[in-house]
């Protein structure tokens, strides 16, 4: 995929200086909810806790709740939780998914099992919770909670949808809306609620959070089809007979005989790198993958445009680059 390199040098940290001091606010929260003394879960948590990913949805909910009027002492809490649904999902989502990487190191379900993956998951999950409710956050804890909902629902499609062999675009996108652009969606939501936001505001960041979030799933499935190091498998999806963007259209775009082809690869679950290298190969000559890298850029300039309805500010400014920062981002 060609990119520019002048735009790929964008990184988290040239939006991230904006809220840099209230990131420590959300850090302080999040440590205090994952404190634990057990032994094991203790273990498990410190060695997923390591390798700290890129913090997105807090970042996010700080600056929206920066551009509608102030971050607030709940808005840390609102991020620390977000982040702490954010891993819970990741650690159920390997399981499922049986993948055994995940930020560049092993998943928990390859060191430790399936087990104890859905337990940590879990622990996660009720940890933020619980710091909602001992605030009284029952707003931040509605959205949330709704985000969870579709997050499981969106996975559960998922699994139905790679079973039945379904490549359908409309299919895809209400999944990928409801297991990733929901909780990103909810993420400004409640930047917005704990900032005291206006309803027209409240429904102008929920809809950029929902255009941000189908972009970044969109990247975040290209990336599936790269050789680039983003510490986690490549070229996973379609070994779980999972169709994305780039295939979808490919697939459409293809003559009949060709297509008939491929989706034998795709149902009989080739795994062999040859394999692969047909499936890459037909998805680029074929379209697909420009058509996806377009598709995401559209939906980051709606995402771009929503913002226009708030005053010109640095936390504005910094969420406009941060939604570029999605597309380009290298892991
Ligand atoms: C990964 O999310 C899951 C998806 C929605 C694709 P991130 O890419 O934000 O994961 P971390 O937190 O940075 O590891
Ligand atoms: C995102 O889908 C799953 C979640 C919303 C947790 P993926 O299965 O593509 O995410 P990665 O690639 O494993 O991070
Ligand atoms: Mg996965
Ligand atoms: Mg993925």
């Amino acid at each position: 995929m060609a990119e520019n390199p002048k735009e790929g040098a964008i990184k988290v940290g040239d939006f991230q200086s904006v809220v840099a001091d209230d990131l420590k606010g959300f850090s302080r929260h999040f440590k205090e909810a994952v404190r634990v003394e057990h032994g094991l879960l203790n273990l498990v948590l410190r060695y997923f806790l390591r390798q700290k990913g890129k913090r997105i949805r807090p970042l996010l909910v700080l600056l929206t709740a920066k551009t509608c009027g102030g971050i607030q002492e709940r808005s840390y809490r609102a991020a620390a939780l977000v982040e702490l649904l954010h891993t819970a999902t990741l650690v159920h989502d390997d399981v499922v998914d049986e993948s055994e990487k995940r930020r560049g190191a092993f998943s928990i379900n390859a060191l430790w099992g399936n087990k104890v993956a859905v337990l940590l998951g879990d622990y996660f999950l009720s940890r933020g919770l619980l710091l909602a409710l001992e605030h009284d956050d029952y707003d931040l804890l509605r959205v949330l909670s709704n985000a969870v909902k579709r997050m499981s629902e969106g996975e559960l499609r998922q699994v139905q949808r790679a079973r039945s062999m379904d490549v359908d675009e409309q299919s895809y996108y209400k999944i990928i809306s409801d297991k990733t652009a929901s909780l990103l969606s909810a993420c400004t939501r409640c930047g917005a609620l704990s900032a005291d936001a206006d309803e027209e505001s409240l429904k102008a960041m929920g809809e950029y959070g929902e255009q941000l979030g189908l972009a970044f799933q969109i990247r975040d499935d290209l990336f599936d089809f790269g050789a680039q190091e983003v510490g986690k498998p490549v070229g996973a999806d379609f070994q779980k007979k999972l169709v994305t963007l780039p295939l979808i259209h490919a697939l459409e775009a293809a003559a009949p005989p060709e297509r008939k082809r491929i989706m034998k690869i795709i149902r009989r679950g080739r795994k062999s790198k040859e394999h692969q290298q047909i499936i890459y190969e037909f998805v680029e000559s074929t379209g697909g993958l420009a058509y996806a890298q377009k598709r995401m850029e559209d939906h980051v300039q709606s995402a771009q445009s929503l913002l226009e309805v708030f005053p010109d500010s640095e936390a504005r400014r910094a969420m406009h680059a941060l939604s570029h920062y999605v597309v380009v981002r290298k892991k």
